[in-house]
């Protein structure tokens, strides 16, 4: 009964998580867990040493630092309306460095269980408008 319940327990714990593929502008990927209904800033955080300037202004949606580019497949069924975009993302993204049709802010981006595996690109440079 007892390896029921723990197992019960762990199921349920690894069902709200899924891995997400952070690949940089130099082809490395590296492997995150999220936790769903979690944002996509928040998997890597502020100051984390593996992703120098990621996510500066911790997802308050005022640096473009959490700046992801989605494949077109990935962007398409993650269709944006559906996902309520807002205005403020796309201004915050549009004075990024070189946004692309498929980029997104990952403080805005939230983990979906259909996220798992899932590659988000990096861009090579990113700009805080904080600093501006
Ligand atoms: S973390 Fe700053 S805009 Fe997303």
């Amino acid at each position: 009964m007892l390896s029921n319940n723990i197992y019960r327990f762990c199921s349920e714990e690894n069902k709200g998580w899924v891995t997400i593929i952070f690949e940089k502008s130099d082809g490395t990927r590296l492997k995150r867990l999220g936790k769903i209904g979690d944002t996509v800033q928040q998997v890597i955080g502020k100051d984390n040493p593996d992703f120098p300037g990621y996510g500066e202004c911790d997802g308050t949606l005022s640096c473009s630092c959490c700046h992801v580019i989605l494949s077109k497949e990935d962007y398409d069924k993650f269709d944006v309306d559906k996902r309520m975009k807002t205005k403020e993302e796309d201004v915050i993204l549009s004075a990024s460095i070189n946004p692309t049709p498929t980029s997104r802010l990952g403080c805005c981006l939230t983990i979906e269980p259909e996220m798992d595996g899932i590659v988000l690109k990096l861009p090579p440079e990113i700009r805080d408008l904080k600093q501006m």
